[in-house]
């Protein structure tokens, strides 16, 4: 095997490839999520919830060997402080904490996820899952902000893809909430 093999398989290769398998594992899994609910898609529902709870914990295992290749990292050391208190890292510490905060409030929903939904009852677990959304949103902006790899057309498409994505099925989701207490409202008239 030559050498260009192993420069591939580098800690910093593998830190950025495993940033964008977590980025698209975790926006895949907030898109199905919001897909399983609309009226379009009732017939694959039990598909998008499956490939919702595949693709978000596959993300979160993912984000893991993500950060655990910084802890090894020679060229740009991050400790374990630096990754578990948002903005201490010595390398670019707002988009690093912003990276921080977004996997906390990841974790917080993964917790809740399955396990907790009946204790909690439906509204406040609704709450919490939400947290999906902000964590979303300080996941896009560590992605951009910090990544090298955002001046590549490739990578441009993949960020502006994917929020056009999750700004369209939040919309539905919204209308079609929307529409759903009109129905409600005028029923009960
Ligand atoms: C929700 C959790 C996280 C996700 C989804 C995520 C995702 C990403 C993505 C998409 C990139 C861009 C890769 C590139 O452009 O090449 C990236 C880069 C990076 N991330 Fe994260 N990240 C997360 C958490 C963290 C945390 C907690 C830290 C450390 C505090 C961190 C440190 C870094 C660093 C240093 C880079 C730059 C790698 C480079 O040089 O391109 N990430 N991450």
């Amino acid at each position: 095997m030559n050498s260009d093999f192993f420069d591939l398989l580098s800690t910093w290769n593998l830190i950025r490839v495993s940033g964008f398998l977590s980025y698209f594992l975790l926006t895949f899994a907030i898109a199905a999520g919001l897909m399983n609910r609309l009226l379009c898609f009732q017939k694959q529902k039990p598909l998008m919830i499956e490939l919702h709870k595949v693709s978000g914990w596959t993300g979160l295992l993912t984000i893991i060997f993500h950060i655990s290749l910084l802890l090894v990292d020679e060229y740009v050391p991050y400790s374990i402080l630096d990754i578990v208190i948002p903005f201490s890292a010595d390398n670019d510490p707002v988009f690093s904490g912003l990276g921080t905060i977004s996997l906390y409030l990841f974790l917080v929903t993964f917790a809740t996820s399955d396990f907790l939904m009946k204790k909690l009852g439906r509204t406040l677990w609704k709450k919490i899952h939400f947290l999906v959304i902000p964590a979303w949103i300080l996941m896009v902006l560590h992605g951009i902000f910090i990544g090298t790899d955002t001046s590549q057309t490739w990578a441009a498409f993949v960020y502006v893809g994917s929020i056009i994505l999750i700004m369209l099925l939040l919309t539905f989701r919204y209308l079609e909430s929307q529409l759903g207490s009109t129905k409600r409202k005028n029923a009960s008239f």
